[in-house]
């Protein structure tokens, strides 16, 4: 971790889920499986799904028009448009390429990272070094999942689990006003087969996958390795930005299971009610759950310019980041 005074602002954000909600109930008649189950280890209780027709773009637009409607935002000049996706339309032209084209930005960058669930916090890592170094002045930076349409729905441990929706923010240059205080990014490539989605090769340290296309999941080992990894990594944020527990207004890690951030709470001295999540009514949308945490907190009053924030995410890769941050988007007089 290297210490570098931030120039970057998040100013704004848009969120759009799919309408299509998939309940415990829909899912009783899919899996063996009960609603009772799958609130008691997940809290989980809907989820969105994508029309047959919506992808990873579709979705991106639309929560991109959100914020442009709602912040009062022009992203006809942004320098770089950046996409957190692990299930984007194609592989090649990028999600990123077809923001471009829809919003008729001229004069841009634009790509796509895959960092699994760990996308959006590895996202604004990326974006904040890339403004604050000087390469660049606004970054359009978009989270966006069809997480359904690479989902098993045979397999009852995995396809309880996951859900749609697209998130967008803007981060501008502010030397006056920065969001970033720390962040830092990590990775365990030796749980990759704990996670996965073959492509091209199906077979991982010799050892051959399933060739299925849809998403293979060992819950239990992500489960261990994300309850043992964050508390520590978290602690190293705090001692970095010389703050303690009680200084963070609102945890929000990556909605991917209640329990298990229930869990990561009671390890690392956070109360849990000081958490924002996005699991119960939106299920694990891999790379927008941290933003539509955000989102519902803004909704519900909560989250407001000045608190402090500790976001983590964490996914197939292993991948795993964290940022602490100073929520302040611009005012639009609401
Ligand atoms: N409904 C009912 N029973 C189910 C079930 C379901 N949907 N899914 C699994 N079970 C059963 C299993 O068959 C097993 O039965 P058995 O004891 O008779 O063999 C039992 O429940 C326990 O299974 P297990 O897989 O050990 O459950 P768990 O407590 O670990 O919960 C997860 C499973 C997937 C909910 C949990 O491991 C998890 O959330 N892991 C993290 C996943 C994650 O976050 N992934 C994304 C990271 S970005």
């Amino acid at each position: 971790m290297i210490d570098i005074l931030s120039k970057a602002r998040i100013t704004a954000i848009g969120t759009y889920v799919p309408e299509k909600k998939l309940t415990n109930n829909d899912l009783e008649k899919i899996v063996d499986t009960s609603d009772d189950w799958i609130v008691q280890r997940t809290g989980m209780k809907e989820r969105r799904i994508a029309a047959e027709n919506e992808f990873a773009s579709t979705l991106a637009f639309k929560a991109i028009e959100n914020l442009v409607k709602q912040y009062e935002k022009d992203v006809s000049d942004v320098d770089l448009i950046l996409v957190a996706t692990t299930t984007p339309d194609y592989a090649f032209p990028t999600v990123a390429c077809q923001i471009q084209e829809k919003f008729k930005i001229k004069q841009t960058g634009a790509m796509d990272i895959n960092a699994a669930c760990a996308g959006f916090t590895y996202g604004l890592h990326i974006a904040n070094g890339l403004i604050t170094s000087g390469l660049h002045r606004k970054v359009l930076f978009v989270a966006t999942e069809t997480l359904s349409k690479v989902t098993d729905y045979t397999d009852r441990t995995t396809c309880i689990l996951f859900g749609d929706g697209a998130a967008a923010v803007l981060i501008e240059k502010d030397e006056e006003n920065p969001s970033f205080i720390v962040s830092h990014m990590g990775s365990n490539g030796d749980g990759g087969k704990h996670l996965y989605r073959t492509n091209l090769s199906t077979t991982m340290d010799g050892q051959m996958l399933s060739a299925s296309e849809k998403m293979v999941q060992n819950g239990r080992e992500v489960y261990k390795w994300a309850t043992r990894t964050l508390p520590s990594n978290m602690k190293e944020l705090l001692l970095q930005a010389e703050l303690q527990p009680e200084d963070i207004n609102w945890f929000v890690p990556h909605s991917a299971n209640l329990r298990m951030i229930e869990s990561i709470c009671e390890k690392s001295g956070f109360p849990f009610e000081k958490t924002l999540t996005s699991v119960e009514f939106m299920g694990n949308t891999s790379t927008v759950s941290i933003p539509l945490a955000l989102q519902i907190g803004i909704n519900e009053g909560k989250l407001r310019n000045g608190d402090t924030l500790l976001m983590y995410g964490f996914g197939g890769g292993l991948t795993h980041a964290g940022l602490i941050i100073k929520w302040s988007v611009d005012d639009v007089g609401r």
